[in-house]
């Protein structure tokens, strides 16, 4: 646990109660029955995004304007000479991975599952289509309450069309789990031109032992991949890499196979399943010392209210934001502090930045803070081994941090983001070298010397939501112009980034 979860220890009556460590060792004391688990009294923490502004200043802002061309939008951010803070309270949207889980787990559970906050991004989209191709009956997401009628566990139907997991690898994945047990029924899996360079071998050949039947490119290690659903038998799996959806997707298969699924991983990945999956019903045994979850196979699945916190995740960008970005002060309301998510708050912290957690409570099964963040002078440092698979996806947006920080920060053991949607090192490297930051490249990670001032320039997102995001947030703090390539990227997670980019700059989008 790092220097964030120490510090909301005040609060850890309520947080114990809730923990997945608490709950193996107490399983007979607390039940995860619903009421419990889903403590429906609470408000929803964000059922939309939505900004409120503290005060106008004299001084003038940036100014983001969107132009589109034939295929893709250009985020340009120009930032006059004297740029001014940030203020405000911003709700971001819905967790990503919450999401994903709760309509996946809704559409095999029995009877009705509603869901509230869930991200209206283009990922969470890709998974209630595929499910819904599958017999799932899921509202449409547009509303402030997504309804799901689940088909019971084993039930999903075959499909007449090729299932497309657009850019998710989360629905990809997870999605295999549950396929791979459906008995006489066939299936075809594919994806966007990112998901199909993606490595699939890493579930692929896991499920194979719980004998699965995947065919696929490349030996059955690229998508677009064919199952046959089969009688699966659970196994113990050792992960070589602490994966949430490795772990997920053999969880999800676990749940039809005969026996036990264990899954042992070397550190701690998210845990999001594990805690959903117990709400729904499965059973599980967690042993936290070893990182290992076993799940017992064939049980009744039952739909529930899940209310979907503020992704940490896109919280992330404007931490980063209100850290560097001289005289800012922002609060972020309703954000997942879940431990397996805080690496963000654990790095900024180490790096010297002022974050206080505000407004600590439990929301469905799920820690939920208020984020203030205010200015101050970052200092470099190394972000290596068990915090890295907890701020995986935050790496980018932390290079950022780095590169406005003195001294020189190194990231290790990150080799993982060469497969994310794009090589996050590479990418994040060249782009913000081309404004003039001091990046070198490591196998597994990036050597940052900070204090550089940067220039704006053009930069490329490589289609991926969370450079197209870290290097809007860059911009905010560059001398210049920067156009952003391809900034359409960010609706995949976040599709109110630029919007509220723009209200806190406070002047019009220019379409
Ligand atoms: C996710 C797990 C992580 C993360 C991804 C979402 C999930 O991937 O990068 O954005 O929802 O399970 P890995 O499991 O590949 O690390």
């Amino acid at each position: 646990m790092g220097l964030f979860a120490r510090k909301i220890s005040s609060y850890f009556s309520l947080w114990n109660a809730l923990t997945l460590s608490h709950l193996t060792s107490h399983s007979n004391a607390l039940t995860l029955s619903r009421p419990h688990f889903f403590p429906l009294c609470f408000p929803a923490p964000h059922l939309s995004s939505k900004i409120s502004i503290y005060s106008r200043q004299p001084m003038p802002a940036p100014v983001i304007t969107l132009e589109s061309t034939a295929n893709q939008q250009d985020l340009v951010i120009q930032r006059p000479p004297s740029g001014r803070s940030l203020q405000g309270s911003i709700q971001v949207s819905g967790d990503k991975s919450i999401s994903h889980r709760a309509l996946m787990l809704g559409a095999i559970a029995q009877g009705e599952t509603r869901i509230q906050g869930l991200l209206l991004g283009e990922d969470p989209r890709s998974t209630a289509s595929c499910f819904r191709a599958m017999g799932a009956e899921v509202s449409e997401l547009n509303a402030e309450e997504i309804v799901v009628r689940g088909v019971g566990l084993g039930q999903l139907q075959e499909p007449v069309e090729v299932l497309n997991a657009g850019n998710s690898g989360t629905t990809l994945r997870l999605m295999l789990g549950v396929l791979a047990s459906h008995q006489e029924r066939l299936f075809i899996v594919t994806g966007d031109k990112s998901l199909r360079s993606r490595p699939m071998s890493r579930v692929v050949q896991p499920l194979q032992q719980m004998g699965a039947q995947i065919w696929g490119r490349q030996g059955q290690a690229l998508a677009p991949l064919a199952i046959a659903g089969q009688q699966l038998q659970g196994i113990h799996y050792h992960s070589p890499i602490a994966s949430a959806q490795v772990k997920s997707c053999l969880l999800l298969a676990g749940l039809m196979a005969e026996g036990k699924t264990t899954v042992t991983e070397p550190t701690l990945s998210r845990d999001h399943s594990e805690r959903m999956l117990q709400a729904f019903g499965a059973e599980l045994n967690i042993d936290s010392e070893s990182h290992s979850v076993t799940l017992t196979g064939q049980p009744k699945l039952d739909g529930q209210t899940v209310i979907v916190p503020g992704d940490i995740s896109s919280a992330a960008f404007w931490l980063v934001a209100g850290a560097i970005v001289p005289d800012s002060e922002l609060l972020l309301e309703g954000i997942g502090v879940n431990p397996t998510r805080t690496g963000i708050l654990d790095a900024l912290e180490t790096m010297g930045a002022d974050i206080q957690p505000e407004n600590q409570r439990v929301v469905a099964g799920e820690p939920l803070a208020d984020l203030r963040v205010r200015y101050g002078r970052l200092k470099g440092c190394t972000l290596a081994g068990e915090l890295i698979p907890r701020s995986i996806d935050e790496i980018p947006i932390l290079t950022v941090a780095a590169v406005f920080a003195e001294g020189t920060t190194v990231i290790r053991d990150a080799a993982e983001l060469r497969v994310k949607e794009s090589d996050r090192l590479a990418v994040m490297a060249s782009q913000l070298n081309r404004m003039g930051a001091r990046i070198t490249e490591q196998p597994d990670g990036l050597e940052i010397t900070g204090g550089t001032p940067l220039t704006g320039t053009d930069v490329e997102s490589h289609s991926d939501h969370r450079i197209a995001m870290s290097l809007a947030i860059a911009a905010l703090n560059a001398t210049g112009t920067t156009r952003i390539h391809g900034a359409e990227a960010a609706a995949i997670s976040y599709p109110d980034f630029t919007r509220t980019l723009q209200k806190l700059c406070d002047e019009e989008i220019k379409n």
